[in-house]
């Protein structure tokens, strides 16, 4: 069975509330409960943080077992070299996940620090946009 982990980013705790123009009515939980249930095939695994730090010891902690990483880093995307860092260091591929456009945004969205060591990248189609990842890594 594949082992594979969503992990998001500050704020994406606020699905469903937050600026639901752009991200949906959605709560994540409620997503990921359908997602969970429709690949039971998968070890489809779960984890959020506000905190930067928590997110590189989650990445550590699964880079060097698990088949697949979805990460949504969300504002960290844009800032965060350690970030960058653990995704180079470890052996898990990774795909990195947005829900909006964010070259349709403003400027300082354009810039990723983990798309250069990210195996692909998948952004704009909403929560359909962690789906997407999910099919590329069982496929
Ligand atoms: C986001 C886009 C980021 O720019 C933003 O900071 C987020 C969410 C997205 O999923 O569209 O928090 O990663």
């Amino acid at each position: 069975m594949k082992k594979i982990i969503i992990i998001n980013g500050p704020n994406l705790n606020l699905l469903g509330k937050r600026e639901t123009d752009i991200y949906g009515s959605k709560s994540f939980q409620d997503f990921y409960t359908g997602l969970k249930d429709k690949y039971d095939s998968i070890d489809l695994n779960y984890f959020q943080s506000n905190i930067e730090g928590e997110l590189i010891d989650k990445i550590q902690e699964v880079g060097f077992s698990y088949d697949g990483i979805i990460l949504n880093a969300a504002a960290y995307t844009h800032t965060s070299v350690g970030i960058g860092d653990a995704i180079k260091a470890i052996q898990t591929p990774v795909i990195e996940v947005h829900i909006s456009n964010t070259y349709s945004r403003e400027e300082f969205r354009h810039q990723s620090y983990i798309s250069a060591n990210a195996k692909g990248v998948i952004l704009g189609f909403g929560l359909q946009s962690y789906e997407l990842a999910l099919n590329s890594f069982i496929s």
